[in-house]
């Protein structure tokens, strides 16, 4: 028999989150459901993972399948069928090989060493608003002073520049020292900005000119949040590397590195590793979810869906004298408040909404890519009554 959980059991974990609202027991589609039954239209999704919502049975049967190969896990030192057709699917979409491992950060520190191996530099160039991960370069290409200071010396060498400036970009990427610049397609944590196609191009432009490794940092934007499985596609940028992860593993930790050509052929065996990267079990489930998301349709509903969400956010910025702006594309969008945003966080979850901050004055919306327009419907009046 399991004894009820009590205070102590919570304050048992280290106190990293500021954990808040009910104890989730259950997950149905795009709903969560607390502990006296209560039902939550889920708009956070895991943080942008969850993509196929909860209980989804494309997820369920690739997990039990998994479990009856008896292979949860393999080491890397030995080759398995799911990672390898999982590396396939994904360089399907882009030329090159797929390195796995189980988070975004670790993806994007993965793509740094990569980047200096093959460019023998050593320096990153990242831009204002970034959020790339908690780890020691990660972490110093991430545009939040108040998550490094605590934590410095970071990896040196990492220069964050005004995003969208060509001049201060041209300046920072240069031929003899820059290894990698990464950028989030369309960021999440900094506040929900799509970058404009046109840096994109520029920063593919330059980073060919001074042979620097261009890394797009997909792990939120990226495998369908936007509407086409790539972020950076309507832009018609191809990077160096992709970094990818929440979405990937169908809620399982995941995290990929798609290396071009060129820069695979500068990786060399005992170069990189982690134990437990792409194992059988994960790679199962993710070949699954990587192959629901880039089915055309699939696609074309979250365009259509986020088409729809935008309208209707930007239609409540409109009207309210509380919102100044919505941004995004998909199922990726950002309300920017004229003020803080965690008290209409908690109150749409008082309302049974669950709904995200990225930064302080923006309220972020990232459900799962299944959810139904109905229930979209249900959550934009949510918050309309919250912001009333
Ligand atoms: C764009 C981006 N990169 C990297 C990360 C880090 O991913 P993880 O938390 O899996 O380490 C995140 C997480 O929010 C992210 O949004």
């Amino acid at each position: 028999m399991t004894l009820p959980l009590t205070t102590s059991d919570a304050t048992a974990l280290l106190g990293v989150y500021a954990r808040v609202g009910p104890l989730f027991v259950e997950g149905v589609g795009s709903e969560l459901i607390a502990e006296d039954g209560a039902r939550y239209l889920d708009f956070v999704a895991g943080i942008a993972v969850n993509a196929l919502g909860y209980n989804s049975p494309v997820v369920r049967e690739a997990v039990l399948r998994a479990l009856d190969s008896g292979l949860i896990h393999v080491s890397n030192l030995y080759r398995t069928e799911p990672g390898e057709r999982l590396a396939a699917e994904l360089t399907k979409s882009f030329a090159g090989q797929a390195f796995f491992c189980n988070s975004g950060a670790e993806a994007n520190e993965g793509a740094f060493k990569f980047a200096r191996k093959w460019s023998k530099k050593t320096e990153i160039v990242a831009f204002s608003g970034s959020f790339h991960g908690r780890l020691f370069a990660s972490l110093a290409a991430t545009d939040r002073p108040d998550y490094r200071r605590p934590f410095e010396p970071l990896l040196a060498g990492v220069q964050i520049v005004p995003l969208g400036d060509v001049e201060a970009a041209t300046r920072a990427i240069t031929r003899e020292r820059t290894a990698a610049v990464i950028i989030e397609p369309v960021q999440g944590e900094g506040g929900v900005r799509c970058v404009a196609d046109e840096f994109l191009v520029f920063l593919r432009k330059r980073c060919s000119e001074t042979a620097t490794a261009l890394i797009f940092d997909e792990v939120q934007c990226g495998l369908g949040r936007t509407g086409t499985l790539f972020a950076s596609e309507p832009a018609g940028v191809v990077p160096d590397m992709y970094t990818l992860a929440k979405p990937l593993g169908g809620g399982l930790p995941m995290g990929a590195i798609l290396v071009n050509d060129a820069i695979a052929s500068a990786v060399a065996p005992g170069d990189h590793a982690t134990t437990f990267g792409g194992g059988p079990f994960v790679a199962t489930v993710a070949l699954d979810v990587l192959r629901t998301i880039s089915d055309p349709d699939f696609l074309a509903a979250v365009r259509a869906k986020g088409e729809w969400l935008g309208a209707q956010l930007n239609r409540l910025a409109a009207r309210s004298a509380r919102v100044r702006e919505a941004r995004g594309r998909g199922l990726m969008w950002g309300l920017e408040l004229n003020e803080v945003a965690a008290p209409v966080v908690a109150a749409a979850r008082e309302r049974h909404l669950l709904v995200l901050t990225a930064g302080p004055t923006v309220i972020r919306i990232v459900p799962p890519l299944t959810i139904t327009r109905e229930e979209l419907e249900r959550g934009v009046t949510i918050l309309e009554e919250v912001l009333a």
